[in-house]
Formats: C-alpha cells, sequence, structure tokens
C-alpha cells in the first residue's frame, strides 16, 4: 500500500518542512505553514508524456545565437516595461490585486495583436464573459481563441492542436495539474503549474503569460517560488477609487528592472497614458498653501509629481502622522530633519502628505518637494507657481544629487516650469542653455527655506 505523503509549506515564501512550525524560518512569518498532499510516482510532466531527447551539453560557441526577435505589441506601455516587446520563450507573470484590471489588460493584448495566434486560457471565467468584454474592449485579432479551461493536461493537449504564438493563463492559481494531489491554488500546485508552462515556453519558444493574485500583504499569493520561476515580474497596481492603473517592472530578465507604464482604465478598456506629468499635475487658478511639485523618475521615465501636505493643530495627545503614495518612516526622518536643522516644532502638529493621483513615489528625489509642501503649509504660504523641486534630503540636512538631473531638468522645461530646485552637488547642471528654465542649486534645507518663504 502506497502511503501518501504530505509536506508543509509555507504560504508566504513557499518554504518546505516535513513539520508543522509555528514560525517560518526562512521568511520569520508566523502561522503560515499548510499541509499538502504531494505524490510523486507519475514522472513525466502531462504536457508531453513521450520521453524527450535530452539536450546534449554545448560548449557557448556552439550554440547558435538567434537573433532576439522581440514581438512588439501595439501597447507602448506594456513594451517598455518588458523591455521592448516580448521575448520568444519568456514566462511573464502579472501580478496585482482583484479587480486592479489584470484580465483587461492581458485580453486587449491578444485582442489587438494582428496576425498572431493567441490562445488565452482561462480558469477563471466563462467564454460568454470573456465575450462580453472583448466586446468592450473591441474585437480585432481574428486568431485569438479563448479556452476556458483548468486541467494544465487539456490546457496542453488544445495547445498542441493549436500551435499558438503567445499563450496567457488567467490564472496560474486556478490551474490543476495531475502531478499532484492538492487543491487548485496550494502552494505545491501553483508551483508545480508554473514549472509545466516553464518547461513548455523554454522548449517551444513561445512566451507564456501567468496571471497571479496577490495577497493582502501586496504579495504574489503563494509564491516567491513563483517569481524565481518566471523571466519578467510585472506589478500591476493602482488605487481603485483612481482610474490610474500602474505597471510596474519587479523583475526582468531582458530588460531594466525599474520601468514603469502608466494606463487610464476606461469604459473601452485600458488607454495608455503617454503624458502622464499632465495628468498627475493639477491645474488650477488660485494658489494653495502645501502644494509643490517634485521632478522624479520612474525607470527611465521622468514624472512629475504633487505632493500634498497638511499641517494642522493637533487635537489629540499624539500627533498624527499620514501618508498616502510615500513612505511614512521617511516623512518622519524628513520632519525631524526640520526640527532639529530648522527650528520648526510638530510636535503639537498632526501632519498628513498626499501624493496626487494615486500613485506611489519612492524615488528618494521627491524629498524636497515634500519639505517644500508640509513647510508651505506650516507657514500657510503658498509657494510661488510654476517652479518644482529635485533633490534627495540627507539626515543632516543637507540636499543631495540625484541621478540623471538633466532629464528631470528637461522634463520639468518641456511642461512649462520656470524654475527647478536641485541640489548643488549635482555636476554639470547648466539648464542646457535653450531651455529658459532656471536652475537654482541649494546645499542646505535652510537655504531652501530662505528661498521659497
Ligand atoms: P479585470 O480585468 O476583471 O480585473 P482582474 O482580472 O485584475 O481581477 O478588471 C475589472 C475591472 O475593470 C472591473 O471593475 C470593470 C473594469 N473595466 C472597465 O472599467 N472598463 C472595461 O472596458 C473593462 C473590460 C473593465
Ligand atoms: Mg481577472
Amino acid at each position: 500500500m502506497s502511503k501518501v505523503k504530505t509536506v508543509f509549506y509555507c504560504s508566504n515564501c513557499g518554504a518546505q518542512s516535513s513539520k508543522w512550525i509555528g514560525k517560518c524560518p526562512s521568511c520569520g512569518e508566523w502561522n503560515t505553514y499548510t499541509e499538502e498532499v504531494i505524490e510523486r510516482e507519475k514522472g513525466t510532466s502531462s504536457w508531453k508524456k513521450k520521453e524527450n531527447p535530452t539536450a546534449k551539453p554545448k560548449t557557448v560557441q556552439e550554440i547558435k545565437p538567434i537573433p532576439e526577435e522581440r514581438i512588439v505589441t501595439h501597447d507602448s506601455e506594456l513594451n517598455r516595461v518588458l523591455g521592448g516587446g516580448i521575448v520568444p520563450g519568456s514566462l511573464i507573470l502579472i501580478g496585482g490585486e482583484p479587480g486592479i484590471g489584470k484580465s483587461t489588460l492581458l485580453l486587449q493584448l491578444a485582442l489587438r495583436l494582428e496576425k498572431i495566434k493567441v490562445l488565452y486560457v482561462s480558469g477563471e471565467e466563462s467564454d460568454h464573459q470573456i465575450r462580453m468584454r472583448a466586446e468592450r474592449i473591441g474585437v480585432k485579432n481574428s486568431e485569438c481563441y479563448i479556452l476556458p479551461e483548468t486541467s494544465t493536461a487539456l490546457v496542453f493537449r488544445h495547445i498542441q492542436d493549436l500551435q499558438p504564438q503567445i499563450v496567457i493563463v488567467d490564472s496560474i492559481q486556478t490551474m490543476q495539474t495531475e502531478l499532484v494531489d492538492s487543491t487548485a491554488g496550494s502552494i505545491s500546485q501553483i508551483r508545480e503549474c508554473a514549472g509545466e508552462f516553464q518547461r513548455y515556453a523554454k522548449e517551444s519558444g513561445v512566451p507564456v503569460f501567468l496571471i497571479g493574485h496577490i495577497t493582502k500583504e501586496g504579495v504574489i499569493a503563494g509564491p516567491k517560488i513563483l517569481e524565481h520561476m518566471v523571466d519578467t515580474v510585472l506589478q500591476f497596481e493602482g488605487d481603485r477609487h483612481y482610474s490610474y492603473r500602474i505597471l510596474r517592472t519587479q523583475k526582468n530578465r531582458f530588460g531594466s528592472a525599474s520601468e514603469l507604464g502608466i494606463y487610464e482604465m476606461q469604459g473601452e478598456g485600458l488607454r495608455e497614458v503617454t503624458n502622464p506629468s499632465e495628468i498627475l499635475i493639477t491645474q488650477r487658478e488660485e494658489m494653495l498653501s502645501g502644494i509643490s511639485i517634485a521632478a522624479t523618475l520612474e525607470g527611465m521615465r521622468p514624472l512629475l509629481v504633487e505632493t500634498q501636505a497638511l499641517v494642522t493643530q493637533a487635537v489629540y495627545g499624539t500627533p498624527q502622522r499620514t501618508t498616502t503614495g510615500f513612505d511614512g518612516q521617511r516623512m518622519r526622518m524628513l520632519l525631524a530633519v526640520l526640527e532639529k536643522r530648522c527650528g520648526f516644532f510638530f510636535g503639537v502638529k498632526d501632519v498628513f502628505l498626499n501624493i496626487a493621483g494615486g500613485i506611489s513615489v519612492e524615488d528618494p528625489a521627491i524629498d524636497l518637494s515634500v519639505i517644500a509642501s508640509i513647510l508651505s503649509s506650516y507657514e500657510d504660504k503658498p509657494l510661488p507657481p510654476n517652479i518644482c523641486f529635485s533633490g534627495e534630503i540627507g539626515l543632516s540636512g543637507e540636499i543631495r544629487a540625484v541621478n540623471r538631473i538633466e532629464q528631470r531638468i528637461s522634463e520639468a522645461a518641456k511642461l512649462g516650469f520656470e524654475k527647478i530646485f536641485v541640489s548643488g552637488y549635482n555636476k554639470k547642471i547648466n539648464g542646457s542653455g535653450k531651455s529658459r528654465i532656471e536652475v537654482i542649486a541649494v546645499n542646505k534645507v535652510e537655504d531652501l527655506i530662505r528661498r521659497i518663504l
């Protein structure tokens, strides 16, 4: 009699253990171990039952270089985050919260490609539901095949009949392989199914997109392991109350890992946003205190964003510090710098900080603008119009240089800003002659205060 073999997996990072443990030794999370049945005698992967002649070792010189022919899609934002199009044989994971628009994004991709055979496997929706969605987006590609299926063995059988050029799997959590007994969505199922698609992609050269759900904490459900298996990880994010969506590269074996694509969710699907700065900055007539503009950079792309601060008298004992789209710890550090170096007193003030447009910014160059907006609200004095900021703040109140300052300056100039404050430590900044923008170098927060208030 064969014994049922079980293993415990950490649902956060995928670590494995033969017995239950309370705290995961690899990621430190508590109470994440779940038991799963594994059975491994069935051997071969289900997409190809026949034994494959194994690849022979070759020297690097023997391997024929194949020209990297990427599939360039109609979606310039997607091309950008993928590093210039879809690489043949790549495995791409797109993660995001439910309802953010992952299915819409990939169905749209499938429908807008022309003369490319796409297979869209859906384990989440029926073909009628997908048809309805396709009608909203607008059907173009006559070679877009929809397959509502969850068993990988059947999916691969259809793939062999159809020979698609791109495969989309919505979602990896709904797929199920015969190789393991546990239910769909469990760690071992996800890993095994992803492994099958990985082998298929590598052996056939067909790019495969996997959609993955995200847990509350923002990690792709289950699988840190998934992130290791795939070539590219894209994160689809955005505030559901705003229509803007951001597609961020988290890992990319074929390009930069800090790219960013911006979309707007509309009635007819997702629209690419090619001029993000113009929508992130509110055009207003009157001047208000607490508002300033930062020249930030996301990946290779300059982005001007609006930071809004509100400093008010604290009513309760402990003053509040609330941020949206910006790291709360970092704001507390900036407040400490203002207290220690410039003599402001925030102990009895509530401070709220918001990045407009529902996006979140990690570029440290936003610091200078954050400080400017906080001070503007503290003093209740609006900043002069048409100025923007780009610089990182150090603990001693120095304004530190940021990378690619020329690019930031020229974007600000393009959008009609008249002055930009940058760090004096940035070398060779001379407003590139032609542009009318005035570049003001400041070295310390005190200098900035003297200049703007
Ligand atoms: P969906 O792609 O189903 O999200 P996910 O696959 O990430 O769970 O997107 C769902 C949301 O998008 C839903 O609230 C409806 C909205 N939507 C539009 O606003 N316009 C459209 O054209 C489409 C297809 C969806
Ligand atoms: Mg979906």
